[in-house]
């Protein structure tokens, strides 16, 4: 018997009916107030954070991409309204690891992030991205280490969702190969959980990921209403 997650029928909550952009910061000061429960899209440059929003949230084009690394330079919210009237707010993150930019900037950027992902009070999930033919690397697990440390405010553990991107690059024999050697890479293992392959162009891994974000949210998945936050 199919399970839910695999079976071909679209629930309300698998659909997107509003998605916006809410706000954007550079600075800590411009964070806006946190009031839906919020996940966050992590990675380094260019591995396909803003077009996996995208695809998530089933909107071409509302969130900015580019084929040049260190195209999304603040921090992004996006308010979303799923087809069951689940409320979340997403968050695109500049990605880490772009040589490029000043030492300066990169400086402010740590420290942005860091607050954000230390502080925020409503952060619920942070979806992890590698690009599955590269694997995890040493800024992925620094990220991890800090999630895991101290958070600077009241909030349950911020669960580590682990994403490989660009499925498609990898032809479709390889592809199952290319998920296990991730799975058995040391920071799924570490985390006890597997990697969830997804491709933005050939739409593969979005139910996947959207149920297991909704549910580190702690949202309904059933049709009918959302759990009171
Ligand atoms: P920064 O904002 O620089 O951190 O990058 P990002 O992680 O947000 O990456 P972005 O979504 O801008 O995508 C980078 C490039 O990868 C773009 O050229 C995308 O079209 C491409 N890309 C993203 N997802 C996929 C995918 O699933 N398959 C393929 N083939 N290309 C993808
Ligand atoms: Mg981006």
């Amino acid at each position: 018997m199919a399970t839910p997650a695999t079976s071909s029928k679209v629930e309300p909550s698998d659909r997107i009916d509003q998605a916006s952009f809410l706000a954007g910061a550079k600075e800590i000061d411009q964070f806006p107030p946190p009031v839906l429960l919020e996940v966050a899209f992590a990675g380094r440059s260019n591995v396909g954070k803003s077009s996996l929003m995208n695809s998530l949230m089933q909107r071409n084009g509302l969130v900015r991409t580019s084929g040049t690394p260190g195209c999304t330079r603040q921090i992004s919210w996006f308010h979303t309204k799923a087809g069951d009237g689940a409320e979340l707010c997403l968050t695109d993150l500049p990605g880490y690891g772009y040589a490029r930019r000043s030492k300066d900037e990169r400086r402010t950027w740590a420290r942005v992030i860091e607050a954000y992902l230390l502080g925020r009070p409503t952060l619920r999930a942070v979806v992890l991205l590698t690009d599955a033919r590269r694997g995890f690397e040493p800024d992925d697990h620094d990220l991890v280490e800090l999630l895991q440390g101290q958070a600077e405010t009241s909030r349950p553990p911020v669960q580590v969702i682990l994403v490989g991107t660009k499925l498609d690059k990898l032809s479709v024999s390889a592809r199952k190969p290319a998920l296990k050697i991730l799975d058995e890479s040391e920071l799924p293992r570490s985390l006890g959980t597997k990697v969830i392959g997804y491709s933005t162009i050939e739409n593969v891994g979005r139910r996947e990921l959207w149920h297991k974000l909704r549910r580190a949210a702690g949202l309904a998945e059933a049709q009918g209403g959302t759990e009171p936050r």
